[in-house]
């Protein structure tokens, strides 16, 4: 992945709901290979906002097949970000856009017969929606079927392109709109996608052993509920791919622990390659952790959450090794490979020697 930012051209601003709003970039030809991405991937975007710089990473809503770069921006209460995105950005404005990134995908082969599930609440169905039409795009033979939650029919994002895309895919694609404060006539359909209501889902619309994969991404009690509800049904681990975006609350215990290792790394000596530029750096306990300490040094190591979610810190350890305070963003391969989140890791003794670049 390359890691440095890209001046892209908004080419568009498309209002979703009165929330929401996606984001269309121009990609310019030099820098389209650049620009490939898988789906369910994200972009990090970097503003300046009051004179701070400020990163968030957005899902892409498109397939790649689309042709198209683009990411939807819902407002949150609060949200620095968010909502300067929403009253600002229009057509013509030029944005700092880092290449797709993020592990939240599915490698789809035209030649599959596979019935892949999603479970999104409200803005969660963005890198679903990637997914969703890659996944009827490339496999002819494959169907999918969505449940997304939402307050009301008002602040349901894609509303209308779903309603299209059922229309088009008519035998492949099935969606349910759980809906929090509207009634609808069928009792199942009402309320929050808790855990209760995914038990029902599981017991009555969808077979989970005939599905290949679920596909995960909402607000942090919804991802819960689903993600427990499918291992209770047997699910293995491996067919289930969750997308967080906000991290919960450390834990105590965790926290004074790493409390602990920063102030006894410090001055602790770490070597860095990014760009293909290989330096030494020492631990910064201040800094806190091998990320902060890199930047601090002058080497500029990309980030966007700095929570342990988005994994735009990934780095890999090839010497020596580190504690990781969270590690929401990496799957179990990528741990087992060496990939440790550099927002969250401190290191545990001498020489260790951290990779941005493999
Ligand atoms: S910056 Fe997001 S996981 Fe480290």
């Amino acid at each position: 992945m390359s890691v440095s930012f890209h001046t892209l051209r908004i080419a568009e601003v498309v209002p979703e709901t009165a929330e929401a709003k996606s984001i269309r970039f121009a990609v310019p030809d030099d820098l389209r290979d650049t620009f490939a991405f898988a789906p369910g991937q994200h972009l990090t975007l970097k503003a300046d906002i009051g004179g701070e710089e400020v990163r968030r990473n957005y899902s892409l809503c498109v397939a790649p097949q689309d042709g198209e770069l683009k990411v939807t921006v819902k407002r949150i209460a609060g949200g620095v970000f968010s909502n300067w995105a929403n009253d600002n950005l229009e057509a013509g404005q030029d944005m700092e856009v880092m290449p797709p990134h993020g592990s939240f995908t599915w490698e789809f082969r035209p030649d599959a017969r596979n019935h892949y599930a999603g479970f999104a609440g409200g803005s969660g169905i963005t890198p679903v929606m990637s997914l969703l039409k890659t996944a009827l795009l490339t496999e002819p033979d494959s169907r999918f079927t969505l449940f997304y939650g939402n307050r009301d029919s008002a602040s349901v994002i894609f509303l209308e392109e779903l309603s299209r895309l059922k229309n088009r895919f008519m035998d492949r694609l099935q969606v349910h709109h759980f809906l929090a404060e509207e009634a609808e006539d069928i009792e199942l359909f009402n309320g929050i996608l808790d855990r209760t209501k995914c038990d029902l889902i599981l017991g009555s619309l969808i077979e989970p052993e005939e599905v290949s994969a679920f596909f995960i991404c909402g607000p942090g009690p919804m991802m819960d509920a689903a993600e427990e509800a499918l291992k209770e049904v047997g699910v293995p681990a491996d067919r289930i791919l969750v997308e967080r975006f906000t991290a919960g609350r450390p834990d105590a215990a965790v926290e004074a622990q790493m409390h602990q290792l920063q102030a006894r790394a410090e001055g602790l000596q770490m070597t860095v390659t990014l760009d293909g530029r290989r330096r030494r750096v020492p631990f910064d306990a201040k800094a806190g952790n091998i990320l902060d300490s890199a930047r601090l040094a002058g080497m500029p190591a990309p980030f966007a959450c700095k929570a342990g979610v988005c994994a735009t810190c990934r780095a890999r350890v090839l010497n020596g090794e580190v504690e990781m305070a969270a590690r929401y963003g990496l799957s179990d391969e990528e741990i087992a490979a060496g990939y440790v989140l550099t927002c969250q890791s401190v290191p545990k003794g001498e020489g260790v020697e951290v990779d941005y670049d493999a």
